[in-house]
């Protein structure tokens, strides 16, 4: 082999190297021989890129041989004349003149047509198909894009602990482990230590891993997922929602700009989410449950909303929405009383458009020392376990308010993908923790 440099697929695709030389490596994406000849077709991170073999061009004769006997996924360094051809995906190909095989690859399990069980047992090998692949960039997108505005306005980035005594989200979904001769849980939000941040860096943000003993099987629950939050000092409710409606947009604007390439493949059209402009619709949670009456639905103030109400509050709507002031009784021990109504507290939750639900759940936080006693209590929860909380509400209490947004579930409405377990590599649920 040469010393060329190794060019990925897309850069091959580009075309400006047609009759050059040219050198790349990857995987085995299809093959079939006939006669004297061999065609392939090789996959990178990039894409893939065909590569055709004529025994008669070859440089030597049991590479030829080798590439006859490779079967799909094995890794190959190949070397050839880059020619245009329109019956080649992206319209090129490599006419090949030395082809090594890295390593042949046995029979590779996953073929046509395979159950969503077992392409699950197999999801390490399936982690490696086109669209997992182009969803994973979407995500690694969605990431640096939701980085970048918080830099731009002033966010810390932060690094709370996963492991903790104790529940931000009530004990229901928690999973409890065994912390040497103690109890302690994994974490299901960040919240309360962002809350514990806000007194020295005021604006913060952190992205770690949640978890929820969910028991639900759906297309949105994990029971381990990502979690950006953020919790910012001097803020109440609208402010918070002003946040979070500008990043949301952002965020879609960046996957429109950066992965036009993957949007196609998954069949979302990336002018569809630079429409996303703020400011979204808000609706008072009780004006949602006036909607869903009128659409049939005759929920019990207090109740929170499945996936068919989700839907039908979202049906008729481009942009997501918020729905605000929820009954307090359907809501944490954190979120403010509304001083102008006592029924409801000064929350949202914002409701991704097309049915693909809450992507995220936010609050002002109550400020008051006596008033989150007696909503623990009320709670039944133990004091003990929130005694550093409630300092945080001895020294210099402040107005202050924060969210968090599910990762998975904005990954999946933009990429949209039909079940969030193809937002993240190796899923969580229930039933599942391998491979
Ligand atoms: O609404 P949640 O439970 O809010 C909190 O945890 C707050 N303490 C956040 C905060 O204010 N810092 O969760 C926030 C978001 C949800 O809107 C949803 O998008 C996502 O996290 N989420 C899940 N995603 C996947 N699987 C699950 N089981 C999820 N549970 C919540
Ligand atoms: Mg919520």
């Amino acid at each position: 082999m040469s010393e060329l440099e190794f060019l990925k697929a897309e850069e091959l695709l580009k075309g400006d190297m047609v009759g050059q030389r040219v050198r790349t490596r990857g995987w085995i994406y299809r093959t079939r021989h006939k006669g004297k000849m061999v065609f392939t077709v090789i996959r990178d991170s990039s894409g893939i890129i065909q590569a055709t073999l004529f025994k008669g061009d070859m440089e030597e004769e049991k590479e030829f041989e080798d590439a006859k006997k490779a079967l799909v996924e094995s890794s190959v360094e190949v070397e050839g004349i880059l020619v245009e051809d329109a019956r080649a995906p992206g319209g090129y190909e490599i006419q090949v003149r030395r082809f090594r095989v890295i390593h042949f690859a046995e029979p590779f399990p996953i073929t046509k047509h395979q159950s969503e069980e077992f392409l699950m047992d197999k999801r390490h090998l399936w982690v490696r198909s086109r669209k997992l692949t182009e969803i994973a960039k979407i995500k690694h997108s969605v990431l640096k894009a939701a980085r970048e505005w918080f830099d731009e306005h002033g966010f810390y980035e932060v690094t709370p602990p996963i492991l903790t005594g104790s529940a931000a989200e009530g004990g229901a979904t928690l999973f409890e482990l065994k912390y040497f001769w103690q109890k302690a849980y994994l974490s299901q939000s960040a919240q309360l230590y962002l809350e514990a941040l806000i007194f020295s860096l005021e604006n913060v943000y952190s992205i770690t891993p949640s978890f929820r003993a969910e028991k639900s099987r759906t297309r949105k629950h994990l029971t381990e997922f990502w979690h950006l939050e953020a919790e910012e000092a001097w803020t109440g409710l609208e402010g918070n929602m002003k946040i979070q409606e500008e990043l949301t947009a952002h965020i879609a604007h960046r996957v429109a700009e950066w992965n036009g390439k993957q949007l196609e493949f998954l069949g979302r059209e990336p002018r569809e989410l630079l429409k996303i402009e703020t400011p979204f619709p808000r609706y008072r949670y009780g004006e949602a449950l006036e909607k869903l009456a009128e659409k049939g639905v005759e929920l019990e103030w207090g109740d929170d909303f499945g996936a068919p109400e989700e839907k039908m509050l979202t049906e008729d709507e481009k942009l997501p929405i918020f729905i605000t002031h929820w009954p307090k009784e359907a809501k944490a021990f954190y979120m403010r009383w509304d001083p102008e109504d006592t029924r409801v507290v000064l929350n949202n939750d914002m409701l991704a458009p097309e049915g693909y639900g809450e992507i995220f759940g936010a609050s002002e936080r109550e400020t008051d020392v006596r008033h989150l006693i007696d909503r623990l209590e009320a709670e039944g929860a133990s004091l003990e376990n929130y005694q550093w909380y409630l300092d945080l509400r001895r020294y210099g209490s402040v107005q202050h308010s924060g969210f968090g947004m599910g990762v998975e579930r904005v990954v999946a409405w933009l990429a949209k993908a039909e079940h969030i377990r193809d937002t993240i590599p190796f899923p969580r649920t229930i039933n599942r923790v391998r491979p």
